[in-house]
């Protein structure tokens, strides 16, 4: 039970990554309340748990009220925090620069990054009344190499890690860690519908042959990663870009 008595607030926690990651610290013994738009499944995972260990609020992250709302109920649940995940994010893909509409822009860069400054924002007092605590954020390879017909999401990726990088600085004083994860490929549904309606991998001249384990990686590869980094096995560990690819960025040719 590495987790037990830790109060976790995780975004993005119904589906894919979120809650692969809700359901890892679940079973390691944390109390997880999950925010993120997807109502439905968010309910059907709460459901398969009591309400003192997984709590799932439908929110929309852009939304200030929203993130208002749902860490206030975190807090009037658990009586506080000990860590965040912030992993809910969009992935539009398919136009260069020049057909990216202001919406399109503002929409992307409200659910990758700010919705994760609000959140931190929010959250860091609760942390440091616990104590200290760690905030982990879902960047992803695109913050340092990237793929054509994605400049939302890949400036989005690397504000990410600029942004951890920065606040593990402020806040180390108050013992709260900050990292990024440079997440690969994971079967999710943002990747799998991406390929779907792209024609599938092989149409776009796609494989995972590029990382080094050469194969999409479960979403539970994921969570663990994230796992650790929330956990004192991590205690000297802030301010990092942690690469959780199968190799992929390691790889020049
Ligand atoms: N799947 C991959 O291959 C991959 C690779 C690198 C990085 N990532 C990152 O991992 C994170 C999780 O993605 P995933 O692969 O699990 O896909 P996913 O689509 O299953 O998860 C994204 C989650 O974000 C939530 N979300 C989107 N907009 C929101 C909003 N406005 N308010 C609240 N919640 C919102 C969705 O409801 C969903 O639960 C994302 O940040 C993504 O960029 C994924």
């Amino acid at each position: 039970m590495m987790f037990a008595g830790k109060r976790i607030f995780i975004t993005g926690a119904a589906t894919g990554i979120g809650r692969a990651t809700a359901e890892y610290l679940a079973a390691e013994g944390a109390r997880v309340f999950g925010a993120g738009l997807d109502g439905k499944e968010g309910k059907i995972l709460a459901g398969r748990y009591g309400e003192n260990q997984l709590i799932f609020r439908e929110s929309d992250l852009t939304v200030e009220a929203d993130v208002q709302a749902a860490i206030a109920a975190a807090t009037e649940r658990f009586g506080g925090l000990d860590a965040v995940v912030n992993c809910a994010g969009i992935y539009p893909t398919g136009k260069r620069l020049e057909e990216v509409s202001d919406e399109d822009w503002e929409g992307t860069i409200a659910v990758n990054l700010t919705a994760i400054f609000r959140v931190c924002r929010a959250t860091l007092p609760l942390l440091r009344a616990a104590g200290g605590g760690s905030i982990v954020n879902i960047a992803s390879v695109h913050a340092d190499a990237t793929v054509p017909g994605v400049p939302a999401y890949a400036a989005t990726k690397a504000a990410v890690v600029g942004l951890s990088r920065q606040m593990a600085l402020d806040y180390a004083v108050d013992r709260i860690r900050v990292n990024a994860v440079l997440v690969g490929s994971v079967a999710t549904r943002m990747t799998l519908d991406g390929l779907e309606a792209a024609g599938g991998a092989e149409a776009l001249g796609l494989s995972f042959e590029p990382n080094r384990i050469a194969r999409i990686a479960n979403p539970s590869e994921i969570a663990s990663a994230i796992g650790f980094l929330i956990s004192d096995a991590s205690s000297f560990v802030t301010g990092s870009a942690m690469q959780v690819d199968g190799g992929l960025l390691a790889r020049l040719l």
